[in-house]
């Protein structure tokens, strides 16, 4: 049966492509205001798609964006699968960087380019042709519908910003979202020809300060030396986030990490991965990071702090004499499991408060907040998603963690009470939240494969 599902995927490749295509053209980016209606218009595009599928699909109002959630018709005695995934993508600017428009897919190189060709929408597509081959390639169609499985698939369209409106469609929810186990696409693989199942995610911490000095922008000669300028404080106080080991000097900020073990160290160092031509990707010459740790144990397992932006003061062309009456600065924490994203908050406003001078007062405003996540290694899900991957890619996949937040990760595993695997096919350099963003056609065709293969073999659970 699984073979001729398979064959199915093979032959809709194309076709495939250009129905993801149509996906990629709507410009769901859920952090810009003006978006709204193309964010509205993606859920019911994708809803009125898998109606066409003999799914049962509706779109949840939220406080926010919308929930498509999405069922075959359940049979009793089967095992019921929650896929999650998302719609909303990151904004595409700077504009002028991308070589094709954002969106308006191109095939390039072996790859679809557009936003959100990998984060998310080509992963979740990969589910939606999977779903498709098996209620046309062979399934019986009396059968629930084709599908070996009950599926609960909940896309949502807040991810990129914190889903700030899942817990409590969760919560209202409840009942249709029962299931017996729960698969993520949403992550990559380990490289181009190592697919991976990720055990373990980074959570996050968002912060953004805000200083405020004297009550208007000031004459630079006539008030400089005078007042306190917001704009040096925060470059001072920013720098003071980090020593010289490149460890965040944040007191009690690894009050909580556990220490990073022998085994996942041994089984790290095994896997085929290059510094140097990490380094030639990104035209740099050398990379950075806290002392002791390798560039992949950094990305893993060890928490962060990192300016994402900063605003302050005259930005224009040429110059302009003044002292800002303002400064602010976006600050993101990667935080590792067992650390409390609520105290890690805490602690960074204090150090913060604590080294402020005198002449500026400061504020914070929190923009999201994720729990790291880790999934015990070895549990029979786990080795039926390894084996779907096998199908899926013909490669033996690898097990990894990965740097990247999904904030509901941990809040489905916990209220729905079950094992999350985190099935994605990403890879490192598809450019995710940056210009030209891609994904690989064989990661594309990979991944369906793998869903595919994914529902056959959790039906054995
Ligand atoms: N898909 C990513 C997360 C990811 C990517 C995890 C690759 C592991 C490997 C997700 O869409 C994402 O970007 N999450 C944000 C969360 C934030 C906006 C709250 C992140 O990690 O920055
Ligand atoms: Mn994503
Ligand atoms: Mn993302």
């Amino acid at each position: 049966m699984l073979d001729n599902i398979l064959r199915q995927v093979d032959a809709s490749r194309d076709r495939a492509v250009d129905r993801l295509f149509d996906f990629l053209r709507i410009p769901s980016v859920s952090t810009h205001p003006h978006n709204k209606p193309d964010v509205d218009r993606c859920a019911e595009w994708l809803a009125h798609q898998l109606r066409g599928l003999d799914l049962q699909a509706q779109v949840h109002p939220t406080a926010l964006h919308p929930v498509v959630l999405a069922r075959n018709a359940h049979r009793p005695g089967r095992p019921t699968v929650l896929v999650y995934g998302h719609y909303d993508v990151q904004p595409p600017e700077p504009l002028e960087l991308w070589t094709t428009p954002p969106f308006g897919p191109a095939i390039r190189n072996g790859a679809i380019h557009a936003r959100g060709s990998a984060d998310d929408k080509g992963q979740v597509w990969a589910h939606v042709e999977a779903i498709r081959a098996w209620q046309q390639g062979g399934g019986e169609r009396t059968d629930g519908g084709g599908l070996p499985v009950n599926l609960v698939f909940v896309i949502e369209g807040e991810e990129e910003i914190g889903s700030p409106s899942f817990a409590a469609f969760m919560q209202e929810h409840s009942e249709e979202l029962k299931a017996d186990v729960a698969v993520i696409s949403d992550t990559n693989q380990f490289a181009r020809g190592l697919p991976a199942i990720t055990y373990g995610l980074r959570g996050l911490v968002y912060e953004e300060i805000l200083l405020t000095g004297p009550s208007h922008d000031l004459h630079s000669g006539l008030f400089g030396g005078v007042v306190a300028n917001p704009a040096n404080v925060l470059c001072e106080l920013i720098a003071s986030l980090h020593d010289a080991d490149g460890r965040v000097n944040i007191p009690g900020f690894y009050d909580d990490v556990v220490p990073l073990e022998l085994r996942e160290r041994e089984l790290w160092a095994k896997l085929p991965f290059s510094e140097s031509d990490l380094m030639r990707e990104l035209d740099l010459s050398s990379l950075a990071g806290e002392k002791g740790y390798s560039a992949l144990e950094r990305e893993w397992v060890r928490p962060t702090c990192d300016v994402n932006g900063i605003t302050t003061g005259f930005q224009g062309e040429g110059a302009k004499t003044v002292i800002p009456s303002k400064a602010s600065a976006k600050v993101s924490m990667r935080l590792v499991p067992n650390q409390n994203p609520q105290k890690i908050r805490e602690l960074f406003e204090k150090a913060i408060r604590d080294r402020c001078p005198a002449g500026v007062s400061v504020e914070f405003r929190n923009h999201s907040m994720a729990e790291a996540m880790l999934v015990p290694l070895g549990s029979k899900a786990m080795e039926l998603a390894a084996d779907a991957l096998r199908i899926g890619f013909g490669q033996e996949p690898t097990f990894m963690r990965g740097g990247g937040s999904i904030p509901v990760a941990t809040l489905i595993s916990r209220m729905l009470g079950v094992e999350t695997l985190l099935v994605g096919f990403g890879l490192p350099d598809d450019r995710a939240h940056s210009p030209n963003e891609k994904f690989d056609l064989a990661a594309f065709h990979g991944g369906t494969r793998t869903c595919a293969a994914l529902y056959a073999k959790l039906a054995g659970l």
